[in-house]
């Protein structure tokens, strides 16, 4: 079986959900870490055993023969590296937000474009089996005639001194997974999201701290509807979406393990999601881009294709009005 050998670059919080992926996927090796916090970096060491640490990711490419790299680090400081990793024609992984607004987005495809390397933004919740399943489901009747989104959260952390100057506004930083999910349903094909035409934006903030507060009405270019609403420093955590077809509604909650209500012709459907009809119960986007890779195909999630996801953020967060482009 092929093995890419992997490196992963910024060892924090949510590096350790990309090391549990590399490591359940056979057809990758994690061979190095980069980061800069002492502690963080012999933590990683300790429970992933790479064979190679450092303090200095560009120590890290110029001594260690990867395929592929995972850049993990707050959005402020993604752009630098993602440059240098796509410069070196590395296959690269970039969290999200790609970049702090859509001109870094663009910065980073720009170099893509030249690369021998294939990049792709981490946006997890288009590759959840569940969503995959209705999204095929929407498919096969035509596609979404509406979708909605709400993604609420207590206060946010992101304004905090030393954080906030890495950390875009939320609806960029955070809430942007479900900005991407409605595009991600309202696609009509199966590798395709839509591109929002139209945008009816209000955003505002709470009188606390770290309370964003964001609504949104939106045109999609195949003539699918969206609605989205993200608010900080209300009541709890929640995630969820909703999706409509002819005849067929599907409800999404995708706070924790995702949990799917499912009316089709008029009825609500108790058979199960046909998982394996979309990669199995384990794919995820670390499987994706293995497949990507080893196929040399694009990923559904490309730099191309989340600059659109970055416009959108940016249109509701700067409360726009009216047609995008
Ligand atoms: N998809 C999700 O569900 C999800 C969840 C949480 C966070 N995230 C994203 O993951 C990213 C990281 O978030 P986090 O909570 O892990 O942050 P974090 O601050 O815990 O970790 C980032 C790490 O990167 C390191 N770093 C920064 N610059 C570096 C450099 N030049 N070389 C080596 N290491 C460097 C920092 O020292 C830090 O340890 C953010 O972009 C965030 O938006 C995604």
């Amino acid at each position: 079986m092929a093995e890419l050998k992997v490196g992963v670059i910024g060892c924090g919080g949510h590096a350790q959900s990309h090391f549990s992926m590399i490591e359940n996927e056979p057809r990758m090796k994690l061979v190095a870490v980069a980061e800069m916090d002492a502690d963080r970096l012999q933590k990683a060491q300790t429970d992933h055993q790479p064979q190679f640490v450092f303090t200095d990711f560009r120590q890290m490419l110029d001594q260690v023969d990867l395929d592929l790299v995972y850049v993990v680090t707050m959005p402020g400081h993604l752009l630098p590296i993602v440059l240098e990793c796509l410069g070196r024609d590395l296959h690269t992984s970039i969290e999200k937000s790609p970049g702090m607004n859509p001109k870094e987005t663009r910065q980073m495809l720009e170099v893509a474009r030249q690369s021998k390397g294939i990049a792709i933004v981490s946006v997890n919740r288009r590759y959840k089996p569940e969503v995959l399943a209705i999204r095929k489901l929407l498919q096969e009747r035509g596609g979404a005639v509406q979708v909605s989104a709400d993604y609420h959260k207590p206060p946010s952390g992101l304004r905090r001194p030393g954080i906030r100057e890495v950390a875009p506004p939320e609806i960029i930083c955070d809430a942007i997974h479900h900005v991407d999910l409605l595009r991600w349903m309202s696609g009509r094909t199966p590798t395709e999201a839509a591109q929002a035409t139209e945008v009816y934006a209000h955003s505002w903030h709470g009188d606390r701290e770290g309370t964003p507060r964001y609504n949104a009405i939106i045109t999609f270019d195949n003539g699918c509807r969206g609605t989205m609403m993200s608010h900080y420093g209300v009541g709890y955590r929640v995630q969820t979406a909703e999706v409509h077809a002819e005849n067929m509604s599907a409800y999404l909650d995708l706070t924790a393990l995702s949990k799917i209500t499912l009316y089709l012709d008029g009825r609500k459907c108790e058979t199960p999601l046909n998982l394996d009809a979309v990669g199995g119960t384990d794919f995820n986007e670390t499987r994706h881009f293995a497949d990507c890779i080893l196929n040399d195909t694009a990923p559904w999630s490309s730099l191309e294709d989340l600059v659109y996801t970055m416009d959108l953020c940016q249109a509701i967060e700067s409360g726009h009005q009216g047609q995008l482009r």
